[in-house]
């Protein structure tokens, strides 16, 4: 493992499972100290044992990135550890589905204060921190392939994302001149939970050139490309990591 992030500041949003887990362990394992940030105080504190236990610097912090007082409180934390930001991994989401014909309003604004708001409020405090300590820093949004096509009871989810994908390239363009760059990874199918079973629907597979779910680590090597000095020239883009799920049309031949 390369330690291309020795002596960062990070933050990771909803990292106490999955694939900001997989993004905290990753960071951490490459020189980064990781505020672990969850709603769930209990995952975020398993999720800090982890890194302990590799020998890597990690502190958690409960977060509701819907809140932006609670936002600020998160970024408040990494400074007070490590004196500034230098990177911030806006991960937390959820990927609920529901039809369009029978969407409630409380399910619509649901999705879209977590996935949507909350990236934006993370965006903005982790931002204004990053330009108040002089410039410079990286933030790093989850999107997700949903984000790009539509998809069946994924009106809410695709449009949080969608949003979240436009979001990640203004707030390129208005942010180069602090040298701050904002990018934003996509996972296809990633296997987060058992729940999810071994192999992706055959409706999936059918369409996914590499056959499998992704591993959350596949997905935070990416996140860590572009929280690393190694993208400097990489700003506003959205990176698939998705076995070639969005690049996919006809598959026989
Ligand atoms: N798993 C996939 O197949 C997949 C595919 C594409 C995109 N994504 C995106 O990746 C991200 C992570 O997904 P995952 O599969 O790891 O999900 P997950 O449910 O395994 O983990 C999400 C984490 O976010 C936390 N969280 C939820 N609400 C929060 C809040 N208000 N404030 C702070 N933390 C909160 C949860 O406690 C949990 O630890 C999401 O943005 C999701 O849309 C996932």
């Amino acid at each position: 493992m390369s330690r291309r992030l020795t002596g960062q500041s990070a933050l990771v949003t909803g990292s106490g499972r999955g694939i900001g887990r997989a993004i905290a362990l990753r960071l951490a394992a490459e020189g980064a100290h990781v505020l672990v940030a969850d709603i769930d105080r209990q995952a975020a504190a398993d999720t800090v044992r982890e890194i302990a236990e590799t020998g890597a610097a990690a502190t958690a912090c409960h977060v509701d990135v819907t809140q932006r007082a609670s936002v600020a409180a998160m970024v408040a934390q990494a400074v007070a550890l490590r004196g500034r930001l230098d990177i911030a991994v806006s991960n937390a989401g959820i990927m609920d589905r529901a039809p369009f014909l029978t969407m409630t309003d409380e399910f619509w604004n649901h999705v879209l204060a977590l996935n949507l708001s909350g990236a934006f409020i993370c965006g903005q405090e982790t931002a204004r921190q990053m330009v108040a300590q002089g410039g410079g820093g990286r933030i790093v949004y989850v999107a997700s392939n949903s984000g790009i096509f539509g998809g069946r009871g994924r009106a809410a989810y695709g449009a949080s994302k969608a949003g979240l994908i436009n979001l990640t390239q203004s707030m390129a363009i208005e942010l180069a001149e602090h040298d701050i760059r904002v990018n934003a990874v996509a996972p296809g199918p990633t296997r987060t939970s058992a729940a999810q079973g071994d192999v992706p629907p055959p409706s999936v597979m059918a369409r996914m050139p590499m056959a499998r779910f992704g591993r959350p680590e596949e997905v935070a090597a990416v996140a860590a490309f572009l929280a690393a000095e190694e993208s400097s020239f990489v700003t506003g883009h959205v990176y698939g990591a998705d076995g070639g799920y969005t690049v996919a049309g006809m598959m026989e031949g």
